[in-house]
Formats: C-alpha cells, sequence, structure tokens
C-alpha cells in the first residue's frame, strides 16, 4: 500500500506531546511490512538532511493563491515531507507565549491541501505515487482533509479510490473556529453540514463525518467517545462505531532502557543495576540527597486540564509529609507551573519541580523514578506509563482510556499486575493507590521487583499496532 500519512507533530523534528511521537514511531513499522509510508508535516524549522525537492504546489485557501515548498528526507525507510511555508516558520508549533496562532485554521488548511497535491506531484524513489494512495490524517489539524478530498478531488474524478482514515489522539481538542472561516476554505457550501457544529466550522467533527474509517488510540477510549468523552460528538460517534476502531499506540525504540543515549547507565529486565546508578543520578542531577532507600516518584506531563494535575495538587501535601522523593517536569497552564514552582520550594529536601520542554530530562526522570505518576481525568492512550513500565517505574494511574488497557492493578495473591490504577477521579482514591505503593516499596522488595519485571517484560512494540492499522487501511478501502 502506499500511505500517506498527514500531522501537525513529528518526532524528532515536531513535538509537543505523544502525537508526534506516534506519528514518527507508525511509519517505521508499517514499513516494516512492506508498505510505503510518505509522512507530510509542517517545516517548522530547517531540519538536518531535509532537502528542498524543488516541487512547488499553489493552493487557493482564504481569498489568495499560497506556495508551498516541499523538503525532502528519508530516513529508515521512511520518505518524510516537510511543507516548507512562512506561516510554519515561528518558535511554536500551535502558539507562543501571547497564545495560540490566530491563523491556525489556515496553517493547517494549507498543510492539508499540501498533503492531498504530495502524490500527484512529488517523486518518491524517482515517480509520483499518484492517485491511489490511502491518507492517514491526525487530530483536529487534518480534520479537514476528508472534506478537501471529496471537495476538491473526488469531485472532479481525482484520487477515486483513495480512502482517507482520521486517527482521534485527542477529541478534546476540536479546532473550531467561526462559521464565516468556512468561506475561506473555498470548498462548495455544500460541505458545510459535515462541518458545522452548533453553529461553527469545526474540523474534528469534519473529519469525523467523512473518513472513511476513524481509529483512537486504545480500545476503552473508543467505547468513551460514544459514551461521555466525547467532548460533544458522543452521538457522531456512536452513528459511526463500527467504523471507529481502538488501536493500542506501541512505543518507539528510542524509549529503550537498554539502549537509551540520554542515560549514563543502560540497564534490563535481568539486570537492574544500571537502574538504581540512574537514580543515584537523577537525584545528583535535580539536587535531591542520593539516597537508594527513599521512594522516588516521577512525572513528565503536558500540564493540562486533560492531565489531572488537581489530584497532584490535592495529594502532594499527603505524599510529601512521607520519606518521599518527588521530580516533576510539564510545561503548560499557569496557574500548574505556578504549582509545580511552589511545591519545589515548600519542600526544598523532597521535591523537585521543572518547568519547560526537556527530552533527555524526561528519558532521566522514567529511568531515575521508581515510582510514575499519571492521575489523568481522561487519557486517549497514554505513552508514558508505556515507557515506565518498559523502564521498571511503576505507573500509578487513573483507570481511563489507554491507561485503564495497559495498567493492570497488582495483585499480590497471584503475582499479576504492573502498577496500580484506581477508578474514582478523586484525591482520596489517589492517596489510597499511592499508599499501597509506598507500603509496597517499604515493606515488599520481592513484590516490587516483580511488578517492575512483570512490566519490563511486556511487549509494547509497534508491530502489533502496524498489524492492525493494515488491517483497518483494507477496511477502508473496502468501504
Ligand atoms: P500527551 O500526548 O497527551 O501529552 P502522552 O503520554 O501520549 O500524552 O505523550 C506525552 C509525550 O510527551 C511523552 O513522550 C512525554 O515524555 C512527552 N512530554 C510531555 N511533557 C514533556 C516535557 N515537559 N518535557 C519533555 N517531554 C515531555
Ligand atoms: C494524545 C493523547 C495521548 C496519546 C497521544 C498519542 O495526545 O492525549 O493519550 O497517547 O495522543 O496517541
Amino acid at each position: 500500500m502506499n500511505i500517506v500519512q498527514v500531522s501537525a507533530e513529528l518526532a524528532p523534528w515536531s513535538k509537543t506531546g505523544g502525537l508526534g511521537d506516534v506519528c514518527g514511531a507508525l511509519p517505521r513499522a508499517l514499513v516494516q511490512r512492506g508498505h510505503r509510508v510518505v509522512t507530510v508535516s509542517p517545516r517548522y524549522k530547517a531540519y538536518d538532511g531535509a532537502w528542498d525537492t524543488g516541487v512547488r504546489a499553489r493552493v487557493h485557501l482564504f481569498g489568495y493563491t499560497h506556495e508551498v515548498a516541499y523538503y525532502h528526507l528519508e530516513r529508515d525507510g521512511v520518505h518524510h515531507l516537510f511543507v516548507d511555508h512562512p506561516s510554519y516558520r515561528r518558535p511554536g508549533i500551535y502558539g507562543d507565549d501571547n497564545g495560540v496562532y490566530g491563523d491556525n485554521l489556515f496553517r493547517f488548511a494549507l498543510l492539508c491541501r499540501a498533503a492531498l497535491e504530495a502524490p500527484l506531484r512529488v517523486p518518491i524513489d524517482g515517480a509520483v505515487l499518484g492517485e491511489d494512495v490511502l491518507f492517514h490524517a491526525n487530530d483536529w489539524h487534518t480534520g479537514l482533509l476528508p472534506v478537501f478530498l471529496e471537495a476538491n478531488y473526488r469531485s472532479v474524478g481525482r484520487y477515486p479510490t483513495s480512502p482517507a482514515v482520521l486517527a482521534i489522539h485527542n477529541a478534546g481538542h476540536h479546532g473550531a473556529f467561526d462559521a464565516h472561516e468556512f468561506a475561506g476554505l473555498d470548498v462548495s457550501t455544500r460541505w458545510w453540514n459535515a462541518c458545522d457544529m452548533g453553529g461553527r466550522l469545526n474540523c474534528l467533527k469534519a473529519g469525523v463525518v467523512l473518513a472513511a474509517k476513524l481509529v483512537t488510540v486504545s480500545p476503552t477510549y473508543a467505547r468513551q467517545l460514544c459514551i461521555d468523552h466525547g467532548h460533544g460528538l458522543e452521538g457522531l460517534f456512536s452513528h459511526r462505531a463500527r467504523d471507529l476502531w481502538g488501536i493500542l499506540n506501541g512505543i518507539g525504540e528510542e524509549w529503550n532502557p537498554a539502549t537509551d543515549k540520554h542515560l549514563e547507565t543502560n540497564f534490563t529486565a535481568d539486570d537492574l543495576s544500571g537502574k538504581h546508578a540512574a537514580k543515584a543520578a537523577l537525584q545528583r542531577e535535580v539536587g535531591l540527597p542520593v539516597r537508594p532507600d527513599v521512594p522516588l516518584f516521577g512525572l513528565v506531563s503536558r500540564l493540562d486540564h486533560q492531565k489531572g494535575i488537581e489530584l497532584v495538587m490535592g495529594a502532594a501535601p499527603w505524599l510529601l509529609r512521607q520519606d518521599v522523593q518527588f521530580v516533576m517536569l510539564g510545561s503548560g497552564g499557569a496557574a500548574y507551573e505556578d504549582f509545580v514552582r511552589r511545591l519545589a520550594r515548600e519542600f526544598p529536601s523532597r521535591a523537585r519541580g521543572i518547568v519547560g520542554f526537556s527530552e533527555p530530562l524526561a528519558h532521566r526522570i522514567e529511568a531515575g523514578a521508581d515510582a510514575f505518576l499519571m492521575p489523568s481525568r481522561f487519557e486517549p492512550c497514554g505513552l508514558n506509563q508505556l515507557y515506565s513500565m518498559r523502564y521498571g517505574t511503576v505507573p500509578i494511574v487513573h483507570a481511563t482510556g489507554g491507561l485503564a488497557d495497559t495498567v493492570p492493578t497488582w495483585e499480590p495473591g497471584n503475582g499479576t499486575g504492573t502498577g496500580w490504577a484506581f477508578r474514582d477521579f478523586s484525591v482520596d482514591a489517589f492517596i489510597q493507590a499511592l499508599a499501597f505503593a509506598l507500603q509496597t516499596f517499604r515493606e515488599h522488595p520481592e513484590a516490587w521487583r516483580r511488578i517492575q519485571d512483570n512490566g519490563m517484560r511486556r511487549d509494547f512494540g509497534w508491530h502489533r499496532a502496524a498489524e492492525l492499522y493494515e488491517a483497518l487501511y483494507v477496511a477502508a478501502y473496502g468501504r
């Protein structure tokens, strides 16, 4: 199959969260299954090794004709196309210190249009892909791709068999804009109904209506989208439930404790000495007392309403009265960032809070912590709990979405489980899970070792997900 994956983020070149990681990793796994995969994402800045193909496309949007250029880089068999346009070359992906960019609808509509032109114009291995490709769009940023596919191409006989699949990584963001912006998309008004939600132009909804198949990143979140986590689109998701698949994300090879280049000491499930060294190194790096015996809790997160930081705020005074250490890394909402800084000031010998985005430190927290906190309010899949398990770091999570699907609670009776998943979204339930974890760490080291081992031996490779995506694409062609 020829697969064109379109996304606003693509790790390692652009990333604010798991969307980037997934869009970077899935294509590699699909290539290993024999598919040709081309990614299309914005060229936010110059990327080493990505060369101007010389190919240009002109598209009409918001009353003007805009020219985009395509830069190309091949890595691990995947062809990456970076769309160049002045509106992408800014400090942030979606916004900066002054807020979200006012022209995001234009920027991402342009991405969709550029992606739809790419197979017709850009030579890949010496020839253009042509009109038989599968488009795999991701989240609201590319929700309009199925609209443009129908309106600008299919209606005039182009791409006659090419389906579009929409992957929903987070239904909390719709990309909703004033209705009058619709005129700027330069498509016939017969497509307004698909885009209209409550009188506004809604990019995610348009994609959900028009994509041949829908996929989200865990089976539980696929069900929740239809019931109570669809952010107003529950009815539509239920209507399309048969086309909505739930496929758990995998994790990429850059998150492997045996080879992680951000660590001074690597380790495996058979020998955790490198993990013990990573804990000491983390304690030194953030300036906490170097003590192997103290339980070290870690948190790496976008500081967003989704992530349940309120529960961390509620439980932290209780947690930090104990003999524990807590290292937080995150950025996002101002009130959450204040909390992260304040906690470190209030508990100088126990807590450290780093406000910012640091890939190396995220790896070192995953490696050095004993336990990882992820009390998300909702979580489509979640990657950090997967990284944690792979690094022998015991996740303590709210049982929602992908967290419920991937973290079975420790059962001392039969020795199963990889962490703790609490059911009620409440500070009390969170504290209870933390208390179980603390007690197990302190009083039952052999059980703790078993929990670590259970997690480290799980297989979260991308190959299984890739097989399911392949089946999804086949189903999309059949529709
Ligand atoms: P989401 O995509 O909702 O943010 P995921 O758990 O799927 O949640 O993925 C988050 C990804 O972003 C992980 O790779 C995580 O390590 C990374 N991440 C989040 N915040 C930071 C940060 N402040 N610094 C470095 N990496 C971060
Ligand atoms: C989203 C979700 C997260 C998921 C990630 C990758 O950002 O919030 O749960 O793991 O996308 O699919």
